[in-house]
């Protein structure tokens, strides 16, 4: 199979490439990233240099010309859509760039692929695009969607297009909608690799609120593996949601964090909450076990032990993006709120 995956310089793309050319010989992938801030090209360089069922094309989702030509001549069986801006404290900063990636950029690429008759689309969601919980119940897919960031927002603009594009054109897209991954390439804007980041260098650890706001945390191969199964065996036309059965409230994480760094839990500071902070995400993902034969495989103190191992012998690559203008965001960002 040939595919052409956006967004796999950044965080789930990476783990998702990886996976699939080491489990799938037969398989080609064409990696097409901006390569934002969040995109990092030395991820996959080992990839580029030594495998060639994998090349990458640095553009954008939002330029017709060039994803009609990536699609052209039955270059391609299916597309896998990650690429997005996909900070919650950025779009609350400035919401434009997610309503161009998000939402215009991922109607390009069903408007292409449409065009170009290809045979399957994937599109990556997310639990968020839901809205908030409250103590009881879970997600399911016919939950209403009701975003409340920015962010979540713009995807769920880009779910209602899916669906639109199957129900008006029978355009043969699936979309999986996923809770907080984490493991290797996260960028650290997001809450582990954040927090490991400034437990290493003994910085303050920024909890937003009272720290009992609660995330359904799976390991990166999980949902990518969630990600094949929908591709391999989905419902054209059908939403899937898939989770890690890993409720926890934020201050656990960040003490379990910790705990394994060995880092003292004075580092914990509280600062002012993020306006419109979602209290709770947890996941049905019934319909993706019976369907498609998912389940989680990785429990959250054995992924976060693997995850941070990664970042301990990858310390130069958290350096590599640490710099320029993520660190004067997240400078301006943390003044504001202390
Ligand atoms: P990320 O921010 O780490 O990576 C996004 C990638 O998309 C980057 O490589 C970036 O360069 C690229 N990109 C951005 N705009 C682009 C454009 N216009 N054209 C081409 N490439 C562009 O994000 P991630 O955490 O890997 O998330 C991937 C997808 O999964 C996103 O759609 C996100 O909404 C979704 N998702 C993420 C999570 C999570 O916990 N991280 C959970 C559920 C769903
Ligand atoms: P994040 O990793 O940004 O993912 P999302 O907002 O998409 O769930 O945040 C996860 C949770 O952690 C969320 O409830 C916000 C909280 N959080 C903090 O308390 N401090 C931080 O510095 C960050 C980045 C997040």
């Amino acid at each position: 199979m040939k595919l052409l995956v956006t967004g796999g310089c950044g965080f789930i793309g990476t783990n998702f490439i990886r996976l699939m050319l080491a489990k799938h010989p037969d398989w080609s992938i064409t990696n097409l990233d901006k390569l934002t801030y969040a995109g990092n090209r030395l991820n996959l360089l080992d990839l580029e240099e030594n495998e060639n069922r994998y090349d990458f094309v640095q553009g954008d989702i939002c330029d017709r010309d060039l994803i009609m030509d990536l699609l052209d001549g039955n270059k391609v069986d299916a597309v896998i859509n990650f690429a997005a801006e996909s900070h919650v404290d950025r779009s609350i900063n400035d919401p434009s760039p997610f309503v161009v990636t998000n939402v215009q950029g991922a109607q390009n690429l069903l408007e292409c692929a449409r065009q170009r008759k290809i045979d399957r689309f994937v599109h990556i969601s997310t639990d968020e695009v839901y809205g908030t919980l409250g103590d009881e119940g879970k997600f399911e897919e016919t939950t209403p969607l009701a975003p409340n960031s920015p962010y979540s927002a713009s995807k769920a603009g880009a779910d209602m297009m899916a669906r639109a594009y199957f129900e008006t054109y029978g355009f043969p897209v699936l979309v999986t909608r996923c809770s907080n991954n984490y493991g290797p390439y996260q960028f650290p804007e997001k809450l582990i690799p954040l927090m490991y980041m400034n437990a290493l260098a003994d910085k303050p650890l920024p909890v937003y609120g009272d720290g009992l706001n609660v995330r359904d945390w799976i390991y990166v191969d999980d949902h990518c593996l969630g990600v094949e199964l929908t591709l391999l065996k989905g419902r054209e036309g059908q939403a899937y949601n898939f989770g890690g059965d890993a409720e926890e409230t934020n201050i656990n994480v960040v003490k379990t964090l910790l705990s394994v760094v060995g880092k003292p839990e004075s580092l914990i500071t509280y600062v002012k909450d993020r306006p419109g902070h979602d209290k709770r995400y947890a996941m049905d993902f019934t319909l993706a076990a019976d369907e498609l034969g998912f389940a989680p495989t990785v429990n959250f103190e054995e992924g976060l032990k693997k995850t941070i191992e990664w970042y301990k012998t990858n310390a130069t690559w958290l350096e590599q993006v640490q710099s320029g203008e993520y660190r004067n965001f997240m400078d301006t960002w943390y003044e504001e709120r202390s």
